[in-house]
């Protein structure tokens, strides 16, 4: 397919990281997916048409639907790898599943900007869905997460990006689409500081202050990196671009963790290491610091997948 005749991606997909976000989780009402369907277009090419109008504070976003909706939303065809979050527990580790019909993710330099796209957004779709949760996150320092690392460093570049996260001529229909996987931790920040740095550090296998990777000798078998880095049986690395940001108040802190890639399977592969290990006990130790909240799987379609299925 030539790039001309490509569906246009949703933009917040593979958007370079922002100042501010805010995320909504909504649960459709009944039968209205008639009326959803042209709404939800809307949606998409309004956030779509907002890039272009803020463009000067990075403005982006996309719509993307629950795993558990998506047949009644769009009964006639379904993205071939969209299935639910996979719930996983081992030991006191647990990854819970919570799903929602449909998540909306936008994001912006100016918070006012994000504010009013919000509302919008809300008032678009009302009567038709309730709002089940709302997140706002923002930049902590130079892109840190909560436990003070730099949080993204090794996410795909430019291109790569692209590459990374949208759906290709395996599903030809989905083409320009995204699996997404959200999930809401919370940080126990009280334990985490408690911690001497070095501990800190072996526990991501990165350097805190100058976010300097361990060298692979070093790396404990438990570390956050060595659990998540993983390669197919040809030996090409596992990739998927994470778009997280930290989130919350005082009363609750984390990391809005969210993953978007054009298959399902390495976000499942890296979360099922992370929490049952490797088969000798090496599970991540970075989770013994936070807790899932939710868990949820979307697919993001293109914009002209959007448009056309009304
Ligand atoms: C509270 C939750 C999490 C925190 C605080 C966290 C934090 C971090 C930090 C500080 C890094 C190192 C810097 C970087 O390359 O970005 C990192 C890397 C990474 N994380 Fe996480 N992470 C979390 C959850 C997850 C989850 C659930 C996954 C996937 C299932 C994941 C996948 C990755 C990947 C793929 C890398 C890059 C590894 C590399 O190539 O070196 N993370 N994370």
């Amino acid at each position: 397919m030539d790039i001309e005749s490509m569906p246009r991606e949703q933009l917040g997909i593979c958007a370079e990281g922002n100042l501010h976000s805010i995320y909504l989780m909504y649960n459709a009402r009944d039968h209205v997916e008639p009326l959803l369907r042209p709404c939800l277009a809307s949606v998409a090419q309004y956030i779509f048409e907002q890039t272009d109008q803020h463009a000067d504070s990075a403005f982006n976003g996309f719509v993307a639907v629950g795993a558990n909706y998506w047949d009644s939303l769009y009964p006639d065809s379904r993205p071939q790898l969209l299935r639910p979050f996979p719930s996983i527990q081992y030991n006191d580790l647990v990854a819970p599943a919570i799903e929602f019909d449909l998540f909306f993710h936008i994001r912006c330099d100016r918070y006012d900007v994000l504010h009013l796209v919000a509302n919008e957004i809300h008032q678009m779709l009302e009567g038709l869905v309730e709002l089940v949760d709302e997140e706002r996150g923002f930049r902590y320092m130079d892109s840190r997460d909560l436990t003070g690392f730099v949080d993204g460093t090794e996410n795909p570049k430019g291109r790569q990006r692209q590459q990374v996260a949208l759906v290709e001529e395996e599903d030809e229909e989905f083409q320009g689409g995204s699996y997404v996987h959200v999930q809401k931790y919370e940080h126990k920040l009280n334990h985490w500081h408690r911690l001497p740095q070095k501990e800190q550090e072996d526990i991501i296998a990165r350097t805190k202050q100058d976010d300097i990777e361990y060298a692979a000798e070093d790396k404990p078998l438990t570390s956050h990196i060595k659990r998540v880095n993983l390669k197919d049986e040809n030996g090409k690395p596992k990739e998927i671009l994470r778009q997280s940001m930290p989130f919350g108040s005082l009363r609750q802190q984390g990391l809005m963790f969210i993953s978007v890639c054009r298959t399902p399977a390495h976000f499942e592969d890296m979360l099922t290491s992370m929490i049952k290990g490797d088969g000798h006990g090496h599970t991540d130790k970075l989770m013994e610091y936070t807790q899932a909240l939710t868990g949820s799987s979307f697919f993001a379609p293109s914009l002209d997948f959007l448009l056309e299925k009304v």
